[in-house]
């Protein structure tokens, strides 16, 4: 059974997504990690976005191994341990042009699909109930605040070492929500059936039960 998890950055999906996993005893897959991966590698490799050679070369070379240890979501890039490296404001402000290439989508929703296929699953993204698992048997969108995402994604940086005032965070969440809306391949976008849940006056306690009761109760 697939539940997708979508929505816009930081409204509470990567956490909820996580603890909603481990309730119900399923595989936990965040895909903005896996894109994020494939950011880290063409800044590593300084390609140009408009070498589809070189992408092509790369996405062939790149291997992500995603794990839950403990609570910790650990990101294996080619067996280097990058779940730092890929949460860091170089690859964030990267990983939006990245991720609407469609030979990058191509590939990853390729994966994705053999990740989940036949798996009880909580996957987050952005596609996921609209493209990668169209037919999944729940689907939650997450929505909140701009002010209230800025704040919970200082927090975020925080916990990694790195600052940013509010001002510039609510700029850098409108500009790649923009971008990842706008995108004409697979874009950012609420399936028709899927339940919205605006998580801006919720904790993470209250959406993690919303979503598992939907799902313990159908
Ligand atoms: O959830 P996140 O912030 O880690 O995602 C990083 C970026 O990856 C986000 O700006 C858009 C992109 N993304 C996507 O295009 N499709 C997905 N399924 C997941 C993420």
């Amino acid at each position: 059974m697939i539940v997708a998890i979508d929505g816009p950055a930081a409204t509470g999906k990567s956490t909820s997504a996580k603890l909603v996993a481990r309730k119900l005893g399923f595989t936990y897959m965040d895909t903005g990690a896996m894109y994020r991966c494939v950011t880290l590698s063409v800044l590593r490799g300084h390609i140009s976005l408009t070498d589809e050679q070189a992408i092509k070369l790369l996405l062939k070379d790149v291997d992500i191994q995603i794990e839950m240890i403990e609570d910790a979501l650990i990101v294996r890039l080619n067996n280097e341990d990058v779940s730092m490296l890929i949460r860091k404001p170089k690859v964030t402000s990267h990983v939006s042009a990245v991720s609407a290439l469609p030979q990058v989508r191509e590939h990853m929703v390729t994966i994705q699909r053999q990740i989940g296929e036949n798996k009880d699953c909580v996957i987050e993204g952005r596609d996921i109930g609209t493209i990668v698992f169209p037919n999944a048997k729940f689907k939650f969108f997450l929505v909140a605040d701009d002010f209230v995402r800025a704040k919970r994604r200082q927090l975020d940086l925080k916990a990694i070492g790195e600052e940013k005032s509010i001002d510039d965070l609510v700029e850098e969440i409108r500009r790649r929500d923009t971008y990842d809306s706008e995108r004409s391949h697979s874009p950012l976008k609420k399936a028709d059936d899927a339940i919205e849940l605006d998580t801006s006056q919720l904790s993470i306690e209250e959406q993690v039960d919303f979503m598992v009761n939907r799902v313990k109760n159908y």
